[in-house]
């Protein structure tokens, strides 16, 4: 699981004054917005005896802001994860700097709370891209949101499910059911963190559309054009489907890695047809159907992880997109580091570990519980040959 990323806690809503627990790449953490409504993100264990933070409150005072009070034994956090306040000590002692816990970096678009899980400077934590911006926000679209849990999945196999350009013919019943499968091999381009690729597709069935839609499209349209963009950053992507000129829907996600074999997915679905509310319900089922036939497909995936060398699987000329995921997420994991879940798994019930936090980066000694084990990638063991 990458490190030194952006990913998504929870929708904006939902994040409030009182403490919200949520679950990243194995790990607990726990949210809350100070009196400003500015949200924080801190590791969930305590450093005393490793109470969950969630469980306790959020008080607010003149000298130390918001603190989070520990459930156990009182201990106060502020929101740069320094203990502000030992109950049992009394209120002359000086508190010890290990008395603290890591703190992350947060910020918010598109309704989301983001956390950056690492602890990469400022300058090098990479933007969330902002390919959805103008849909999002357009005065002439209709927003619905969902969430999806992948149980079962690794979030690469999910990753590379969701680039894949040739699928949908056989796995989505309502985008073509086996019609046209022949991929055109169209050009993708690269970007620092993803890719792009933009295609013209024969256009499904009406027959295997809503009613509503079937009134709407026109009976003779013979193809639709659809742009996909992926990007490692935040797990996004952006899927342009242009049904006609005049009718789009625009799927945004990015999603989070609960632990290897657990993904959330926090989407977006923003159309400029069936503008109505009422629609809504309808536009909904057909995104869970989709989720749910990728679900079953890509759970039962062997390898559960992605393969190391391509060899190991029968790779074609369509499988581009694939490819490119893979290796964009290879180039994070050497680059900008990545957490070992198997590891972390293996020694949870033992010990804590949490993933250091760019305080630690500034001042690395004198934290209570250890870095994350991270994992070895090519370029670490040819170093140490
Ligand atoms: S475990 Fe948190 S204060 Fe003791
Ligand atoms: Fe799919």
């Amino acid at each position: 699981m990458l490190l030194n990323n952006w990913y998504p806690a929870g929708r904006a809503t939902e994040i409030g004054a009182t403490p919200y627990q949520t679950r990243m790449l194995g790990l607990d953490f726990v949210l809350f917005r100070d009196a400003t409504g500015k949200a924080h993100c801190l590791s969930d264990v305590c450093c005393h005896r490793g109470a969950a933070l969630h469980r306790g409150q959020v008080n607010v005072s003149e000298v130390h802001g918001a603190c989070i009070a520990c459930p156990y034994h009182g201990w106060e956090f502020n929101t740069a994860g320094a203990c502000v306040k030992i109950p049992a000590l009394g209120e002359e002692i000086t508190i010890p700097k290990r008395a603290r816990i890591d703190s992350y970096p947060v910020t918010e678009k598109y309704g989301l709370v983001f956390v950056f899980l690492g602890d990469a400077p400022e300058a090098d934590r990479p933007a969330i891209p902002d390919w959805f911006e103008p849909f999002y926000s357009a005065s002439d679209r209709r927003l619905v949101t969902y969430e999806y849990t992948y149980t079962e999945v690794n979030w690469a196999r999910l990753g590379e499910n969701s680039v894949d350009t040739s699928h949908p013919s056989f796995v989505h019943k309502q985008f073509g059911n086996r019609l046209s499968p022949k991929a055109n091999i169209v050009p993708i381009t690269e970007e620092q963190y993803g890719a792009t690729v933009s295609r013209t597709r024969a256009a499904p069935p009406l027959s295997g559309k809503s009613a509503a839609m079937q009134k709407l499209l026109p009976a003779d349209r013979k193809t639709t054009r659809v742009t996909l963009h992926f990007s490692m950053v935040g797990l996004t992507e952006m899927l342009y489907q242009e049904m006609t000129p005049e009718i789009s829907q625009v799927l945004f996600s990015s999603r989070v890695p609960v632990d290897e074999f657990t993904t959330k997915s926090y989407g977006f679905q923003a159309r400029n047809f069936l503008l109505e509310p009422e629609q809504d319900e309808e536009r909904l089922k057909g995104l869970m159907q989709a989720a749910v036939e990728d679900h079953d497909i890509v759970r039962l995936v062997k390898p559960k992880f992605t393969p190391k060398s391509t060899t190991d699987e029968f790779l074609i000329e369509s499988d581009g997109m694939e490819l490119m995921f893979r290796r964009k997420a290879q180039e994070w994991a050497r680059t900008r580091g990545a957490l070992d879940g198997a590891a972390l798994a293996a020694q949870e019930q033992e010990k804590v570990a949490v993933i250091p936090s760019p305080a630690r980066r500034i001042d690395p000694k004198g934290w209570v519980h250890p870095a994350v084990p991270m994992l070895q990638t090519t370029a670490d063991v040819k170093a140490a040959e």
